[in-house]
């Protein structure tokens, strides 16, 4: 879907600057130049609309209404207004720097469509673009996960597949645009964006927000506040409290309709995954005892499919999130970082346990495949007794590019829970029905 601009130009010759200055680039940036959706709250009554433009604006709205309004800004019956930011320092880089807008939309209903323009009378709007709230109650829920996308032309051809599948969002978990928190790399955040603009918008046009855990390519190596460490992840998904504010964290929860919740977990990057984090995540898991379907996500598997079962942030979480995973019931993880696919054997007590949590990963939604190496390893008798283990912990591995369908049905309906592993050409090539 391309971006048109509607409204004055007044700083026409701005904008010729700047498409002068990057002339090297293939990046032309429009007025507005990219619109995404994320959640800070509560998914069935609330949007975020996330917004970037070159200039400086005295607003930051978006108009929105239950039926369509065809971008005529006259037209709409709600105004939402919010604010924007700079990432300090990203003005250093020609092109980089722009107003990163945040307007969250209140009081909306379960369940609905909203039709919506994002940007001011100077600089413009966007196109019309419409979204469905989360359902409320005892719902069915259906979402997408994949994690270590990058930028590579395939990124285009999966997301249109996961677009495919109508999802209600988009659960990411980690390794996004692979700027790894550089100023420098900044393109790669203007390409992965314009992926997810273009392609992650379902069968009957809805925009699918997204919910993004953090991985090792979004943090740089500086030493300082966290929002300087993962510049781009704080600065530009607006998902916990406002954006670069200090209560943003890198652990949160987000739930969907009565049976649903996501745990957004950091594998280490920016919080240990043990002290605050480990009893954050038990006192949400006690919180949440009345919701069905737990399902964290994280970067770093605990059960790896390529890199070493015995590496320290695998055995940490395994020290410190399983046990809970185990005690609160989760039905399914999300791992990702191992550019593999992977299903696990329900695991309890790090050992199979026909009621125990499902592991699925390994984070292959753009990137390259690799070869397994773990995977191959825990064949061999020798290599599991030295890892303390009795038999192999995966069910099946593959290297192969994927994201994996879920589809939560309501309670009532008292089917199965069904996941589905497909690829960038719609094969959908493993699935599994967890009871
Ligand atoms: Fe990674």
């Amino acid at each position: 879907m391309a971006f048109s601009v509607r409204g004055h130009r007044r700083n026409g010759l701005f904008a010729s600057l700047c498409v002068a200055i990057l002339s090297a680039s293939t990046i032309v940036p429009a007025e507005v130049m990219h619109v995404y959706l994320t959640w800070q709250g509560d998914t069935s009554t609330t949007m975020t609309v996330n917004y970037h433009t070159a200039n400086d604006t005295a607003e930051s709205t978006v108009l929105f209404d239950s039926e369509t309004r065809g971008g005529n800004s006259e037209a709409y019956a709600f105004r939402a207004a919010g604010r924007f930011h700079r990432i300090p320092g990203l003005n250093m880089h020609a092109g980089a720097d722009r107003a990163i807008h945040v307007v969250e939309l209140t009081g909306l209903r379960p369940g609905r469509d909203y039709y919506f323009i994002a940007g001011d009378p100077v600089t413009g709007y966007t196109e019309e673009r419409k979204f469905r709230t989360a359902p409320a109650g005892d719902a069915p829920v259906r979402f997408i996960t994949g994690g270590d996308i990058g930028t590579d032309p395939v990124v285009g051809r999966l997301m249109r597949q996961a677009a495919a599948t109508d999802p209600l969002f988009g659960l990411i978990g980690g390794d996004i645009a692979y700027a790894n928190g550089n100023f420098e790399e900044w393109t790669d955040w203007e390409v992965w964006l314009k992926f997810w603009q273009d392609t992650m918008v379902g069968p009957e046009g809805h925009t699918i927000p997204m919910v993004l855990a953090i991985g090792n390519h979004e943090v740089n190596d500086k030493v300082g506040p966290a929002t300087e460490r993962a510049p781009f992840f704080f600065g530009y998904f607006a998902q916990q409290g406002a954006s670069l504010s200090p209560d943003s964290t890198t652990f949160f929860r987000r739930s969907f309709g009565a049976n649903v919740v996501i745990y957004a977990l950091d594998s280490g990057h920016i919080a240990d995954v043990d002290q605050e984090q480990r009893d954050w995540l038990q006192a949400v898991l006690e919180y949440d005892r009345d919701i069905p379907y737990k399902f964290p996500v994280y970067h770093v598997p605990m059960y790896p499919s390529h890199r070493l079962y015995v590496a320290p942030t695998s055995k940490a979480e395994r020290d410190h999130w399983a046990p809970l995973f185990d005690e609160f019931g989760v039905v399914a993880a999300f791992e990702n970082h191992d550019h593999m696919y992977k299903r696990t054997k329900r695991m309890r007590a790090n050992q199979p346990h026909p009621e125990g949590v499902l592991y699925l990963g390994d984070g292959a939604f753009g990137r390259n495949p690799r070869t397994g190496d773990q995977a191959r390893s825990l064949s061999d008798p020798e290599q599991l007794a030295r890892m303390g283990l009795l038999e192999s912990y995966l069910e099946k591995w593959e290297a192969r590019l994927h994201f994996i369908l879920v589809e939560v049905p309501a309670r009532a309906a008292g089917e199965p829970i069904q996941f589905t592993a497909i690829d960038d050409k719609g094969v959908a090539f493993d699935t599994y029905a967890l009871k």
